[in-house]
């Protein structure tokens, strides 16, 4: 049960980092004018699972802390670290439903939308390391 956050998180990751790989691709063709074909609807499927699957991983994260030590934010910058990856993705996956939805030629906005996507999965990276800490500290405990 310990490892369910653990687990979805771990797999919400790997999605992201290829939706990101794939995001290169538009970065290539819309800044660098290169001639690479960017599989957009590939892309934001696979950009939407993975910022659900974090949203999601995320509230078991807190669920659990809070069942149990009946409060959360006790895990040593993680819980924080996760928010603040959270606010990443917010941006990153609002930016990237209005570029989906009203689709037109922008050069702004997709640059919004890929540097907070990039740090959110730089943040979340970085989650790994601390979420590990955490683990190896807590499970025993909780
Ligand atoms: C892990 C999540 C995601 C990452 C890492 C990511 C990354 C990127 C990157 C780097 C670009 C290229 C931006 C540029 O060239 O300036 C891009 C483009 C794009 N992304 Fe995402 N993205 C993610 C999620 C999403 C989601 C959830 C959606 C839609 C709901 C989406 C829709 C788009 C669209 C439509 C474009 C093309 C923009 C255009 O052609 O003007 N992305 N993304
Ligand atoms: C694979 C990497 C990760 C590992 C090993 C990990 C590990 C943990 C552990 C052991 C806990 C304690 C409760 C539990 O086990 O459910 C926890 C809580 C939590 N995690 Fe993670 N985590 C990871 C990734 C993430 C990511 C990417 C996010 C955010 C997007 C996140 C957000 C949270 C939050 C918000 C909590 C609740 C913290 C608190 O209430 O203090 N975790 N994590």
């Amino acid at each position: 049960m310990l490892l369910l956050h653990p687990i979805i998180q771990g797999v919400s990751i790997a999605l992201a980092l290829s939706a990101l790989l794939l995001g290169l691709q538009r970065v290539r063709s819309l800044h660098l004018q290169q001639q690479v074909r960017f599989r957009r609807n590939v892309h934001v499927r696979l950009g939407m699972v993975a910022v659900g699957g974090l949203l999601i991983g995320a509230g078991v994260g807190l669920a659990m802390t809070r069942y149990a030590w009946g409060r959360s934010f006790m895990t040593m910058g993680h819980g924080v670290g996760g928010m603040i990856t959270l606010s990443l993705f917010l941006v990153g996956g609002a930016t990237g439903w209005i570029l989906y939805r009203k689709p037109k030629k922008r050069s702004w906005l997709p640059a919004v939308h890929g540097v907070a996507n990039a740090a959110g999965v730089l943040s979340a990276l970085h989650q790994v390391s601390t979420g590990i800490e955490v683990y190896r500290t807590f499970a025993t405990g909780l």
